[in-house]
């Protein structure tokens, strides 16, 4: 096989996880893509600092930009805006694919990276800058490529569904299920961005400018965390057979006032029938339902943060740009390469 290098920018939660896969399924990856994914280097702002897994000591650098350079993958997963945007654009500039997480980025500057990525014929791809694990960026930019999407009601933030659900199902305050929510590491670094809808938002704006084929700037998102959201509210809600979500709504509309037609996205608390299917989205789970014009309605449903459920999603984009450098390689259908037997097992009785 021949050698494709990856860098790594980032080593939180998401990023120790990528590494430590990445180092322990080498194998498995190489004969699902036809070449080896050599992890370069890790790119940190402080070498020292305790990490999730022990990784070897010596991938580590605080020099991004030695890294991104002659890298033919570069994984983003430091979050914020400065320096990821700077380092984004470098890799993308030197032809490297990019993949990230950053849902703050993409949300304030896609435009910008997509047209550097479509200079030089390079990706960017970023399935888990929303929904963590959940396959929602490829569904919406391929698969549903052919529809046309008219609606999206998305549980997009892990750690404000499981705070309005520990409300509704344990009675619990917002500020005691926070705290669980933190020492679970769902929550942002700064949980604001959690309870204040802005994680939300950044997640509706990309959705918006996939689903509908244009440009949802952050600032045009409607946004309202779910600070305000008190006992007795969610208490009435359950009495009128509805329970309150932070729901992310992206969708085509006309305006009430001035009878433009266009398309709109919000984030707000919001009430949802129980015997809607985003009623049964607990703990921290996520899910994204679409609503297509020829498909119907469809959910994406599971682990919407978490390091190890992210890295997952972080990974199937590696493989996706790795397979790319790979000409005549197993390509995208055709993962056969494993040789696993078949076995003659039969009916089991099992309840899943
Ligand atoms: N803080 C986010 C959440 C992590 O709670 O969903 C995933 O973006």
């Amino acid at each position: 096989y021949r050698n494709l290098r990856v860098a790594l920018l980032g080593a939180g939660s998401v990023g120790s996880q990528v590494a430590r896969l990445l180092l322990s399924q080498g194998d498995e990856f190489a004969s699902r893509i036809g070449a080896r994914l050599e992890l370069v280097g890790i790119a940190v702002r402080d070498v020292d600092a305790p990490r999730d897994t022990e990784l070897p000591r010596e991938l580590f650098t605080t020099d991004a930009s030695s890294l991104i350079l002659g890298a033919d993958i570069v994984v983003e997963l430091m979050g914020g805006i400065e320096p990821a945007r700077g380092y984004v654009l470098e890799a993308l500039n030197s032809g490297a694919d990019v993949i990230t997480a950053n849902k703050a980025l993409l949300a304030t500057h896609g435009p910008e990276l997509f047209d550097a990525a479509e200079q030089v014929g390079a990706q960017l791809y970023y399935e888990a800058a929303v929904a963590g694990a959940i396959p929602i960026i490829r569904p919406l930019r391929d698969s549903l490529a052919g529809d046309r999407i008219n609606r999206i009601l998305g549980i997009v933030n892990g750690t404000t569904n499981f705070v309005l659900d520990r409300m509704d199902v344990n009675g619990e305050t917002l500020q005691d299920a926070l705290a669980t929510a933190t020492d679970r590491g769902y929550a942002e670094a700064d949980p604001t961005a959690d309870i204040g809808g802005y994680d939300a938002a950044q997640k509706a704006a990309i959705l918006a400018s996939l689903a509908f084929h244009t440009v949802v700037p952050l600032d045009r998102v409607y946004r309202e965390g779910i600070t305000g959201v008190t006992k007795a509210q969610v208490d009435a809600a359950r009495e009128a057979g509805a329970v309150i979500k932070l729901l992310a709504i992206c969708e085509r509309m006309t305006d009430p006032e001035t009878g433009e037609e266009g398309v709109s996205a919000r984030v707000y608390p919001a009430l949802i029938s129980r015997d809607h299917p985003l009623a049964a989205v607990h703990g921290a789970h996520n899910a994204v339902f679409v609503q297509a014009a020829a498909a119907g309605d469809l959910m994406f449903y599971g682990a919407g943060a978490g390091g190890v459920e992210t890295a997952s999603a972080v990974l199937g984009d590696v493989v996706s740009a790795a397979r790319r450098h790979v000409v005549g390689g197993p390509g995208v259908a055709e993962s056969t390469h494993a040789d696993l037997p078949v076995l003659d097992i039969g009916r089991v009785v099992t309840r899943y």
